[in-house]
């Protein structure tokens, strides 16, 4: 088991405050909150994000770069987009000094731990073009067409909006639509197939390197494609504006719990 760290002076850190110490090699962010000391990982389980930069509010910690909220007591994640826990560690206080000691507990649970030698600044991000998964900009499929059936709405941007709602998150269970990752709709002419429709979709992610990425740009396309009407679905990813979780729908909202 890891031994006990002393991180700084009970002095140094004003109540409520917080600072980053370096325990082990490992970056923790350390809150003093109501005369108690807490330490958790100072990474974002969503994507990294540097906690100890945050908005500190009561026992919560808001991540900077797009909101999620932990508790600093134990490491929860209490609010969208991310959906696991932060390591919490031991904290005890002796001799005037705060002494933190690393647990072992929900290491794998996400981004890695920002090393000593080699923090995550909290403007770090992972290009767009680098991390947008492979199977983005530009790609467009050609789909097994299905019969239109006679109940079918004439093609527009709304009716491929409703159709998108059978799109889900895989890991939050809320369609992309009511989580507000499609950006725009474009219908046009097909030029190889008279009578018939290109679709593209400019749709983002919830972080450049969503892991769910490939899915849901595989799922759009069968989604959508499933018109006779339509001859290819392009799906564009776009970074730019980034998301951010006031894009939600207030089904969206309602879903996740977020008040
Ligand atoms: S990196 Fe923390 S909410 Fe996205």
């Amino acid at each position: 088991m890891a031994e006990f760290v002393r991180v700084a002076a009970v002095a140094e850190i004003p109540d409520p405050g917080k600072t980053l110490v370096e325990v082990d090699g490992e970056m923790v962010a350390l809150f003093h909150v109501d005369g108690a000391f807490h330490a958790i990982d100072d990474v974002c389980t969503h994507d990294g994000g540097p906690l100890a930069d945050g908005e500190l509010r009561d026992h919560k910690i808001a991540c900077p770069r797009h909101g999620a909220k932990f508790d600093i007591r134990t490491g929860a994640a209490l609010s969208m987009p991310a959906v696991r826990p932060t390591r919490s560690h031991d904290v005890k206080v002796e001799d005037d000094g705060v002494w933190v000691r690393l647990r072992e507990d929900h290491r794998a649970a996400g981004p890695a731990a920002h090393s000593a030698s080699g923090p995550v600044p909290a403007s770090a991000s992972v290009p767009a073009a680098a991390a947008a998964p492979a199977e983005s900009a530009a790609s467009a499929t050609v789909i097994d067409r299905a019969p239109l059936a006679a109940s079918d709405q004439p093609l527009c941007e709304d009716v491929v909006r409703e159709m998108l709602k059978e799109v889900k998150d895989p890991e939050l269970f809320v369609n992309i639509v009511d989580l507000g990752l499609v950006y725009g709709v474009t219908l046009g002419d097909a030029v190889d197939a008279p009578g018939k429709r290109h679709v593209a979709i400019d749709m983002t992610m919830t972080s450049p390197a969503c892991p769910a990425g490939p899915q849901l740009i595989a799922d759009t396309k069968r989604v959508v494609g499933t018109r006779a009407d339509v001859s290819a679905v392009e799906v564009r990813i776009v970074m730019d504006p980034p998301w951010t979780p006031d894009r939600m729908t207030e089904a969206a909202r309602d879903q996740l719990g977020i008040f």
